[in-house]
């Protein structure tokens, strides 16, 4: 649905983009990664055809962002950070307005605007001026007027920066629904939020690609195996850890066994496997085959935060090397 090459933007002589390529398919939502700076909205302005590429090239569902730039609009809803309300209109009235600047035909605008404000949930601010809304509700109606030409992808620059909690989780929410129906890249610094909403990331650093990948191939590679949590109970009474740590150990794949605590005679050790080797259904059948207890038996991902942190020590470190 999105594919970019070797894309490039300069400004003057500042680079804010430098040479990144990734694709994103049909019906993915995409987590666009990167600290201040990193480039994030410079790209999506390429996407959205705001800014010319220096370099490089970005499609849209096969469509051009130089050549073919009207196709391209017309299969975008974009919500930039500041979504560009007018506070003196009323809702209904901006939401008619947008849908003329995009093209929407006129019989068909009332039922566009009815439909975008249903799933976006700002129906009952309709009659309200858009002064008088709250950050939440000033979000949906971006967020409504950025589908009403019912594009087939979302790009969303941290939709949901400046909203208290509560208000979060319903964009986010609100974007997971969207999800089911668009394909969507939302740039956002809260890194729990992704690991929520989005299949898959794409992390820059200072205009280069750092790493695109699943939540889950990201997690492997760093890892470089599997990390599983394995709760153990004696049938009658207290085992001993040792115990359970070498039965533990003669599992197939297996590198290595930690013991971490006794909670009330529940033993807790995590397990490392070999690269590319699971484990936990051995795991779970060794201790069941001892007669212990299999309290519970989870594999341990690293969180997005601990994946984004390491990729930008290890950045700087390369970029360092580099100099
Ligand atoms: N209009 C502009 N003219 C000159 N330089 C710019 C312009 N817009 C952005 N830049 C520079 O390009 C680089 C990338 O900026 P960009 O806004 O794309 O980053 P970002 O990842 O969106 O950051 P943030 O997380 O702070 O929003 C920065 O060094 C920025 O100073
Ligand atoms: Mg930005």
């Amino acid at each position: 649905m999105i594919k970019v090459e070797n894309l490039t933007k300069r400004y003057a002589r500042n680079v804010a983009v430098d040479g990144i390529s990734f694709e994103v398919e049909k019906g993915q939502i995409v987590g666009f990664l990167g600290p201040n700076g990193a480039g994030k909205t410079t790209t999506m302005r390429v996407l959205t055809c705001f800014l010319p590429p220096t370099e490089g090239k970005a499609e849209v569902a096969g469509y051009d962002v130089i050549r073919e730039p009207i196709e391209v609009k017309r299969r975008i809803g974009y919500l930039p950070e500041t979504p560009p309300l007018y506070p003196e209109m009323e809702v209904s009235e901006y939401m008619e307005f947008v849908g003329k600047l995009k093209g929407v035909p006129r019989v068909d605008l009332a039922r566009r605007v009815e439909e975008a404000c249903e799933r976006c949930h700002c129906e009952d601010v309709k009659a309200k001026l858009i002064s008088r809304l709250s950050k939440g509700y000033r979000q949906r109606v971006g967020l409504a007027a950025a589908i009403l030409h019912n594009p087939d992808v979302l790009i969303l620059d941290e939709p949901t920066s400046a909203l208290d909690p509560e208000q979060r989780r319903e964009t986010l929410h609100l974007i997971k629904e969207l999800g089911k129906e668009h394909t969507i890249i939302l740039s956002t610094h809260v890194l729990p939020e992704v690991e929520q909403t989005c299949e898959k990331v794409i992390i820059i650093n200072r205009g280069k690609l750092v790493a695109t990948d699943t939540m889950e191939n990201l997690n492997l590679r760093l890892r470089g195996a599997e990390l599983v949590s394995v709760e153990v109970e004696g049938r009658n009474g207290a085992l001993s850890h040792d115990a359970v740590k070498q039965k533990l150990e003669t599992v197939d794949g297996v590198s290595r066994v930690t013991f971490k605590e006794n909670r009330n005679n529940r033993l807790v050790f995590t397990v490392e496997s070999a690269q590319g080797r699971p484990v936990r259904a051995d795991l779970a059948r060794a201790v069941v085959q001892s007669d212990w207890n299999l309290i519970e038996l989870h594999s341990m991902g690293l969180s997005l935060e601990e994946i984004f942190l390491q990729l930008m020590a290890s950045d700087k470190a390369a970029a360092g090397g580099a100099k």
